[in-house]
């Protein structure tokens, strides 16, 4: 497949340029042509509902940072990034990043963990973001800080960047050949999944004792939760159908109840995946991979093994089940839904639209102004269907300057409750705090889809915003990238 041509954002001068050519690519995204400022900016209506009060609809995605102490404590670097996570101005703090509960479960050997030994560290990143938070706002009334607890299943890579150690719940027919399975201990026994059960409700319990409003029990990317939904395959008590498939979140929702009742619970879903993708080989060229194109299919249809997949067409969504697992959030009572899709591993494209690919990605298959399109429609119908349930959306930083128009009128047409950021908030943490106030837009922050935060992690590195956080200008770990992304272009060459 030939990568499609991709004007890029930020060469569209205007809303109304932006407007046509999202017409010429057939997606409808919701688009201000002027932002309001101040108490009647749409983005700045506190969300007031019978157990919280959140004061504005910004929202911080989970950003992980590779760079947590081999113990699981904060280092430096991730107390910095969550000051940048406080002073963002959003009042939402969805989980601040993927923390495991246990060590086995750590998605790298620099992942935080909750520990008795790390409760000092995690309490400390809290007080650090509220701190920077009220500089920005003035106070941190209506501020909801999460924690979003982790294991990391079939993407553990506990004790070393470049070993996975996968722990998986079924046999998959594409991503087994993906990452190191040995015939031993890889798949997790009931009882295994039992001990997993245990460690949420104790790493809750955590959060609640150090200040959290409440926890992300993850359900997206190919993590472990997000596993089981697609469990249909495995015998016993946690897979097969769908009451199988989601006991684990109940076990875990009825342990938390009990050990912290006030806590809230939230849940981060990725609602729909595709089948995985692989780059198109036979249009690489050294450094650059191909195209995006879907995993070969053949024998695999109906694809089983995918949640919110159209198991006849396995490269569109069919939301049929995730209005199954949202009737379930409900019926639980866990009001604060974060909506995603895809998995960074397996469909980056789907999961983080970017125009430069990751260093183990592939160019994008689509405009990925279309990713986020569909992220943000998808978003939209679940709302519609649950009007009860808190919604953020997720995916809005490819929208570049016109971040700030897209955010707003989706908030006020009830897109979305919540706008979150993910990557803009590693190169620009205050954009939507700054165009709701009022503030000159500083063009030269805005994140521009590099990949560099995915590709620093990807090869044992620290993430961050190499390009345009000056944190990173001629460290030594950016020198250290530009020498792997060269060393790539080399690799491809031979
Ligand atoms: C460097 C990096 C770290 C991330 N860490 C997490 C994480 O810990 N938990 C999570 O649910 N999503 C994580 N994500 C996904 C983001 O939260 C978000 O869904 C994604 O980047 C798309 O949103 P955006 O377009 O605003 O970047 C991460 C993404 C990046 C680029
Ligand atoms: S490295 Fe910076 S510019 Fe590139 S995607 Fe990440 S946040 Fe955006």
């Amino acid at each position: 497949m030939v990568a499609p041509l991709i004007r890029r954002v930020g060469t569209l001068k205007d809303v109304a340029h932006f407007r046509e050519h999202l017409q010429s690519l057939g997606v409808t995204v919701p688009c201000d042509d002027h932002l309001v400022h101040g108490v009647e900016s749409p983005l700045r209506q506190p969300l007031v509902g019978s157990e919280f009060r959140i004061a504005n609809r910004i929202a911080v995605q989970p950003m992980e940072g590779w760079d947590g102490t081999a113990d699981g404590n904060p280092s430096e670097s991730t107390v910095r990034r969550w000051q940048r996570f406080g002073c963002s101005g959003a009042k939402l703090i969805w989980g601040g990043e993927a923390v495991a509960v246990s060590h086995d479960g750590r998605a790298n050997p620099n992942q935080l963990l909750i520990a008795p030994h790390t409760e000092r560290g995690l309490a400390q990143l809290r007080t650090a973001l509220i701190e920077e938070h009220c500089k920005t706002t003035g106070s941190d009334d209506g501020l909801l800080i999460g924690l979003q607890l982790t294991h990391s299943g079939r993407y553990s890579r506990p004790n070393l960047g470049n070993r996975g150690e996968p722990r998986i719940l079924y046999r998959h027919p594409i991503l087994d050949g993906r990452v190191p399975l040995t015939n031993g201990n890889n798949l997790l026994t009931d009882s295994e999944i039992s001990v997993i059960i245990g460690n949420f409700h104790r790493a809750a319990g955590v959060a609640a004792k150090l200040g959290f409003d409440f926890v992300d029990v993850k359900h997206c990317h190919g993590y472990l939760g997000h596993e089981f939904l697609s469990a249909r395959t495995r015998d016993g008590s946690y897979g097969g159908s769908l009451e199988g498939r989601t006991r684990f979140l109940r076990e875990i929702v009825d342990g938390i109840r009990a050990i912290a009742p006030t806590l809230h619970i939230a849940v981060r879903l990725s609602a729909f995946d595709t089948i995985p993708f692989t780059p198109d080989h036979a249009q690489s060229t050294p450094g650059k991979p191909g195209a995006g194109i879907p995993q070969n299919d053949a024998g695999l249809v109906p694809y089983r093994w995918g949640f919110g997949v159209n198991s006849s067409n396995p490269t569109a969504p069919d939301l049929d089940e995730t209005i199954q697992f949202l009737a379930l959030l409900e019926q639980l009572g866990v009001r604060l839904v974060n909506i995603t899709g895809g998995s960074p591993y397996y469909n980056p494209h789907i999961q983080r639209p970017a125009l430069y690919p990751p260093s183990d990605g592939y160019l994008p298959p689509e405009d990925p102004l279309v990713g986020v399109a569909r992220q943000m429609e998808i978003t939209r119908t679940l709302k519609q269907r649950f009007p009860n349930l808190i919604f953020v959306g997720s995916a809005y930083s490819y929208l570049q300057d016109f971040l700030p128009h897209v955010a707003q009128a989706a908030v006020r047409e009830g897109w979305t409750d919540f706008v979150g950021l993910g990557r803009m908030v590693l190169s620009y943490p205050e954009l939507l705090w700054d165009a709701s106030e009022g503030k000159p837009i500083q063009r030269k922050l805005i994140c521009r889809t590099f990949s560099d935060c995915t590709t620093a992690p990807r090869n044992g590195l620290p993430s961050g915003c190499y390009p345009l956080d000056h944190f990173y200008k001629d460290s030594e770990t950016a020198k250290r990238l530009t020498t792997i992304k060269q060393a790539h272009v080399n690799r491809d060459a031979d």
